[in-house]
């Protein structure tokens, strides 16, 4: 089983669609996919409520209240949705279950300076200083051509860890998290756009 954490303690960056849109996209690619909720508010479990039943099914964990404890030992893959502003025990206990961290971080000023703490805390945990548990950094809700999305790219860049995607800013997001839906499950003639930015996103995780 791949089990993949998407955090970052910064609130509104888009863990929650991200962890959806992953959820959706392995989901329907045909693999046993589960999305474990551990924030308070709720917002991938009632995403999945929303789910229309024409659609791959996604076993639907709450991490608050369940932990793994319902996890099925034939799940594909496990998607994980992190709180913001996860206890530094919180995280080293998620970042203990899984295999894969995808951080994503928004261009703005505060977001990125609230980014820089938490991936050094993150990148100071036993299990990814060993590199059995690999990260890498998003950039999400991006405007292209604007001097802050430049500033975040050389912010990104510097890191050591992988820098594998940049996902715009749309109303794509916006509507298929409404639907209950992934971007990959919108019409191609809606999303192409988006479909191009989640390859080189997919294929790192294909590669890791
Ligand atoms: N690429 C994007 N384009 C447009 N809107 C986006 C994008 N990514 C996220 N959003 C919107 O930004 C808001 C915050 O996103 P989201 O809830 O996924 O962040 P979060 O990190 O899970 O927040 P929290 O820390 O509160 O859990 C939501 O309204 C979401 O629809
Ligand atoms: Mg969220």
């Amino acid at each position: 089983m791949r089990k993949i954490l998407v955090t970052n303690n910064k609130g509104g960056c888009g863990k929650s669609t991200l962890a959806t849109n992953l959820s959706a996209y392995f989901a329907n690619e045909g693999n046993y996919t589960a999305l474990a909720d551990y924030d308070e508010q709720r917002s991938s479990l009632s995403w999945l409520e929303n789910r229309p039943d024409k659609f791959s099914n996604i076993l639907s964990i709450n991490g608050c209240t369940d932990g793994l404890k319902f996890l099925p030992k034939n799940v594909e893959w496990l998607v994980i949705d992190a709180p913001a502003r996860a206890s530094s025990k919180e995280l080293t206990y998620l970042v203990n279950h899984v295999d894969t961290i995808l951080v994503p971080v928004m261009p703005s000023p505060i977001d990125m300076q609230a980014s820089s703490h938490y991936i050094s805390e993150l990148l100071s945990k036993s299990k990814i200083k060993n590199r059995k548990t690999k990260v890498a950094l998003i950039a999400n809700r991006v405007k292209e051509n604007t001097i802050i999305f430049d500033e975040l790219d050389d912010y990104l860049e510097n890191y050591k860890i992988p820098y594998i995607a940049t996902l715009r800013e749309t109303h794509n997001y916006i509507k298929s998290f409404q639907k209950g839906i992934g971007i990959h499950e919108m019409p191609p003639y809606i999303a192409w756009k988006d479909w191009e930015q989640w390859e080189p996103l997919i294929e790192w995780l294909d590669n890791c």
